[in-house]
């Protein structure tokens, strides 16, 4: 592989799950909605790496490419161990696709997850979370499968009240419902409460995940969230701009960690939901962006200063949570979810695998 930086990131994640989850992840098939974004990349990187260890059957890997096909793609357009089909989940149909009925395990993840462009395509943010899920559960509902994990969000929870973070499952969240936000949030929010009535009507092994602010390889840096944005800057040695106060705080999960609890969660095989973050350090856009400088400065003689300006999207900070912070105990507890590397860990990392795809 000719990113030095992304395999020993794929490794990590492998290293994670134990030898009973790799083994319920063996010889089968896995069907990958919104295969072309951020996450989709990792997954399908993983899963070409470890093919072997896994003995994976197939991949069938789904997007209708609203944001265009990423040149990454092209590495496996010849591989077969991958069916790549153009496909919009929200009126496409699952049945067309020969494959789709024999597939074991379904990760369902298609849906803008950038403010910015989810803010660009409300309604077909909401309608892949709602009638996009409703399709495969449908179509699955009548079948036997090992998983089913559907991509909900930390943004279920809204702007929590203080003394909700870190946050836990159980906090019912804090959210509008006719907010600039509310095409994303409400429509994560109704499909949690379909794959409930599902798993319980027809007894189906639902995982629901709520990732926390990931960033790491395959985010593209034109994506517009705060990760992607303070690399640009970097790789093109501008200023880091920050475009708010600089100071709510998050939490930031590198991809390495998080997949290998979203792995973990889909190969659990009941229903039930998890948070999948990392619970410290909880730091500001500012001291984030105090980092990139550094790690900058490390990985590329980065020499730019750190600015504020304001955005020209007028609803860029509307409902802009203060704080996000998971606690992850229950992840932990039930599928031994244990994330370790940090922010400035994490950001070094990243900084390598953008040097390695540009040389
Ligand atoms: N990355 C994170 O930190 C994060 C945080 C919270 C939730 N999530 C959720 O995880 C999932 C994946 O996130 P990501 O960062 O990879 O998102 P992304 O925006 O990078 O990728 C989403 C992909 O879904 C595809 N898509 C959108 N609508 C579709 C449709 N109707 N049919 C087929 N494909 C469609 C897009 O073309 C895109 O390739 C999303 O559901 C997102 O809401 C991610």
């Amino acid at each position: 592989m000719r990113d030095k930086q992304l395999k020993l990131d794929l490794e990590h994640t492998y290293r994670m799950l134990s030898d009973e989850e790799r083994a319920r992840l063996c010889g089968k098939s896995i069907l990958i909605t919104g295969c072309a974004g951020f996450l989709g990349f990792y997954f399908m990187h993983f899963f070409s790496h470890f093919r072997k260890e896994l003995d994976l059957k197939n991949v069938i890997c789904l997007d209708n490419f609203m944001l265009g096909r990423p040149d990454w793609m092209e590495r496996f357009s010849d591989d077969k161990l991958f069916i790549i089909k153009k496909f919009d989940i929200i009126k496409d149909k699952i049945e067309d696709i020969q494959e789709a009925a024999g597939t074991n395990h379904i990760i369902h993840m298609a849906s803008i997850a950038s403010p910015t462009f989810y803010r660009k395509y409300p309604i077909e943010t909401l309608d892949a979370n709602i009638w996009g899920l409703r399709n495969l559960l449908d179509f699955y509902s009548s079948k036997k499968v090992d998983g089913f994990m559907f991509f909900s969000s930390s943004e279920i929870y809204g702007d929590p009240v203080p003394e909700a973070v870190p946050t836990s499952e159980e906090y019912n969240g804090n959210v509008s419902a006719t907010g600039p936000r509310a095409c994303y949030d409400e429509s994560k929010r109704f499909g949690e409460t379909m794959c409930m009535l599902f798993a319980e009507k027809y007894g189906m092994p639902i995982a629901v995940v709520r990732p926390f602010n990931n960033y790491g390889p395959g985010m593209r840096l034109d994506d517009k969230r705060v990760p992607a944005d303070f690399m640009k800057n970097v790789v093109e040695g501008k200023d880091i701009v920050i475009l708010s106060s600089g100071s709510p705080t998050r939490t930031f999960c590198y991809i390495a960690d998080s997949v290998a609890g979203y792995l973990k969660a889909l190969v659990h095989g009941k229903y039930d939901y998890f948070n999948i973050g990392i619970e410290s350090p909880e730091i500001s856009i500012m001291e984030l962006a105090q980092i990139y400088k550094e790690a900058g400065k490390e990985v590329f003689g980065y020499k730019g200063a750190v600015r504020y300006e304001s955005s020209k999207d007028p609803q860029y900070l509307a409902h802009n949570p203060q704080r996000r912070c998971p606690n992850i105990k229950k992840a932990r507890e039930v599928i031994g979810y244990d994330p370790s590397i940090s922010v400035r860990e994490g950001v070094i990392r990243f900084m390598r695998y953008v040097k390695d795809t540009l040389q």
